[in-house]
């Protein structure tokens, strides 16, 4: 469910018309939807609060990795969301974006100690462990800061899954969190240090889950841990579930609803009395947003190929380059008549610069300006400018309201942060 409808025969972001936003600032351009994202958190929020019983006062933390823009965050900072966070600077950006630092977990496999020492002076909601030589680097660090942050220890379940092998997290190679056995050695570990405060287990297992049994196997996984932990005299307060909900990018299998993702959670979590946690990225942003571009040219080559050449390119929208992805695409003010099989590109000098071969499109002409749906997770934020493209700007609209969030570079500024060495 989204708010980029046609209206008088031109694709909108709810009030605002994607030519209007074109013309104003350029293609190609990320284009949010608030009251897609309002939306989404909303349907969660509703669905954790309507299990109260089984889920405690649940925390939805937005994978800040999905979509990090500060206007997004301070959105769903407004409406109570908190922030999963993986780095020093999304905690600055989550902080920054009005999220107290009591909804703040810190994830992550590479925490350097500056990144932990900043975490327990800003005092995150929670540190996610993932090895033993993290609980130790931390309880060092802790030690030094005299503090005891909570910290959850991540299992790996052992129960890989997710849209594309490169976001599958939870299965046994995959470089996460630690198995059942030594998550409860660590667990024990850390109740030992006056230098931690352990409170609960994590996981995650992927993104793109588009089937609630193996997150459903997952969070058993959890429960059973939470039993053996108390059984050991451990305490254990909270479960954070991790995200990976799917979305229904068009063209692919449709995922569980949240309200039935929750309900899910709620069942296996019913009599533990733990306080659950979910991180969803994806599952909020992804509908929200769509980037915006222009058809260069149409190109019909001599051996019947015809290739649709876009403004945007790959360094814009790497999703398809890296996982295969599919997002849709869809012009702004529709053409009627024949449709063809179009090979979609961008300009950057290389095949994997192809968004798509071989779909069905209508026939298009130089100057129409198409979206690709289903971009507001994962878009812009792995963005670069490759081929010395400025980094793609962003808008947010509300209502009839727009703002440009992230401008675009100048070529100027682009140039001017690369002092010459003073040798040359
Ligand atoms: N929590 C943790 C610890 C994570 O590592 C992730 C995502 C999430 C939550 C949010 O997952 P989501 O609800 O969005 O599925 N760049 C890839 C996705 C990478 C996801 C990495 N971890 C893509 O474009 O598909």
């Amino acid at each position: 469910m989204h708010h980029f409808e046609p209206k008088d025969g031109v694709l909108h972001a709810e009030g605002v018309s994607l030519e209007t936003l074109a013309d104003e600032v350029g293609t190609p351009v990320y284009v949010y939807s608030t009251a897609t994202l309002k939306r989404h958190y909303g349907l969660l929020r509703a669905a954790a609060d309507a299990h109260r019983d089984a889920l405690g006062e649940a925390l939805i933390a937005f994978a800040v990795k999905a979509n990090s823009n500060l206007s997004v965050l301070a959105t769903l900072a407004r409406m109570g969301s908190g922030a999963d966070t993986v780095s020093e600077g999304e905690i600055r950006r989550a902080l920054a974006a009005g999220i107290p630092a009591e909804r703040i977990i810190f994830s992550g496999v590479g925490k350097t100690d500056v990144e932990l020492a900043f975490a327990i002076a800003v005092g995150v909601r929670q540190i996610n462990i993932e090895s033993g030589a993290e609980l130790d680097r931390l309880i060092q660090v802790a030690a030094l800061l005299d503090a005891s942050p909570a910290v959850a220890v991540r299992v790996n379940p052992n129960i890989g899954a997710g849209g594309h092998a490169k976001i599958t997290t939870g299965g046994k190679g995959d470089k996460f969190g630690v198995p059942v056995d030594e998550a409860l050695e660590l667990y024990a570990r850390a109740s030992a240090s006056p230098h931690v405060t352990p409170v609960g287990l994590a996981c995650h297992i992927g993104s793109q889950i588009t089937d609630l049994a193996p997150l459903e196997a997952a969070f058993r996984v959890l429960a059973e841990m939470t039993l053996t932990l108390r059984g050991q005299g451990c305490a254990v307060t909270r479960l954070d579930l991790g995200g990976g909900l799917g979305v229904p990018y068009a063209g692919g299998a449709a995922p569980p609803s949240p309200a039935d993702y929750v309900a899910m959670a709620a069942r296996v979590l019913a009599g533990l009395e733990v306080e659950a946690a979910f991180e969803p990225g994806r599952l909020l942003a992804a509908n929200a947003g769509v980037l915006l571009s222009q058809v260069i040219q149409v190109t019909e080559r001599s051996d019947g190929r015809r290739f649709l050449v876009l403004d945007a390119a790959m360094n814009d929208l790497m999703r398809p380059a890296l996982y295969d992805a599919f997002h849709d695409i869809v012009p702004v003010r529709p053409r009627s008549g024949a449709r063809r099989p179009h090979d979609v590109v961008g300009p950057v000098c290389e095949t994997g610069d192809t968004f798509a071969r071989d779909r069905d499109l209508p026939v298009l002409e130089a100057e129409d300006l198409v979206v690709f749906t289903g971009a507001g997770a994962y878009g812009a934020v792995m963005a670069s400018e490759y081929n010395s493209r400025p980094l793609v700007p962003e808008v947010l609209v509300d209502g009839d309201r727009w703002a440009v969030i992230r401008p675009r570079p100048t070529y100027e500024e682009m140039l001017d942060r690369e002092p010459f060495a003073d040798w040359l």
